[in-house]
């Protein structure tokens, strides 16, 4: 099949079975450029496997995603990286030991491999990105700092501070603000919003009130399969969702 789509994140028909267990069964997900879209849902709905699927971290058992109208079932994790999607995981993936500026350094796409890092160097076309970026994850005073001190909410926004800088145009964020102090899940969602612009954002998330802050749309899970979509409102008042997942 070769239709083409106008959304950045076509997933059709996807299901992924573990000896039997099907932990996504039949999605269909759509997501445009521009447009946070957040994935709720009990424990166990399959939430987080939505996302290793479409990273590559785990594979389909069939279905389709298609990213910017390439097939991504049957590629291999860097390369889906390379085609532009940057995925944070719940536990931040940050060097301690390096300050915030190397952290960003060395996530800078051309700073990467072996050669990459022998032969990089701090052009002003590297900094003036790496400033960009630190303005954008409120770390610009922190850049001197090693990251081993940043708070748990700065070592969140470092490391989407570090896929940033690789400029995806789909992010995937996994419980971003577990964790997080009330200011600090504030600022993240004001983050979040200005980052949508230009990309598309794939965000899952318990936290409701967060969710009503950023969702553009929302999709609910529920045993792997959608138990509602739709615009936050809309979701918010399903009585299914309120059984299931929102009642508790
Ligand atoms: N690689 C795997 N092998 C076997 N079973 C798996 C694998 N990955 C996930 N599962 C199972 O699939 C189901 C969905 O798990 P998943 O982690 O996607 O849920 P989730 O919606 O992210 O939940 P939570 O809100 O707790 O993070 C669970 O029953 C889990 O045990
Ligand atoms: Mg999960």
């Amino acid at each position: 099949m070769s239709t083409t789509t106008d959304f950045t994140l076509a997933i059709e028909g996807l299901t992924v079975s573990f000896d039997g267990f099907k932990a996504v069964d039949d999605l269909n997900l759509y997501i445009d450029k521009n447009e946070l879209h957040v994935v709720i849902g009990p424990n166990g709905a399959g939430k987080t496997t939505v996302l290793d699927l479409i990273c590559g971290k785990t594979k389909a058992t069939s279905g389709s995603i298609k990213f910017l109208n390439v097939e991504l079932t049957k590629k291999p994790e860097h390369e889906i990286v390379r085609a532009g999607v940057g995925r944070k995981f719940q536990t931040p993936s940050i060097y301690e030991n390096l300050t915030v500026l190397e952290n960003l350094e060395v996530s800078y796409p051309e700073g990467r491999g072996i050669f990459g890092s022998l032969l990089f160097k701090r052009t002003p076309k590297v900094m003036e990105k790496i400033h960009e970026i630190a303005n954008e994850i409120m770390l610009d005073d922190a850049l001197d700092m090693p990251a081993g001190l940043l708070s748990h909410g700065q070592k969140q926004w470092l490391e989407i501070g570090m896929l940033l800088i690789q400029d995806p145009q789909l992010l995937m964020l996994d419980e971003p603000v577990a964790g997080m102090s009330v200011k600090e899940r504030e600022q993240t969602a004001v983050l979040l919003n200005k980052i949508s612009q230009g990309r598309s954002v794939l965000v899952i998330e318990h936290d409701m009130e967060f969710v009503e802050r950023i969702a553009h749309k929302v999709t609910v899970l529920h045993q792997g399969k959608i138990l509602a979509a739709g615009d936050m409102h809309k979701v918010q008042h399903d009585p299914k969702v309120v059984e299931v997942y929102l009642g508790h």
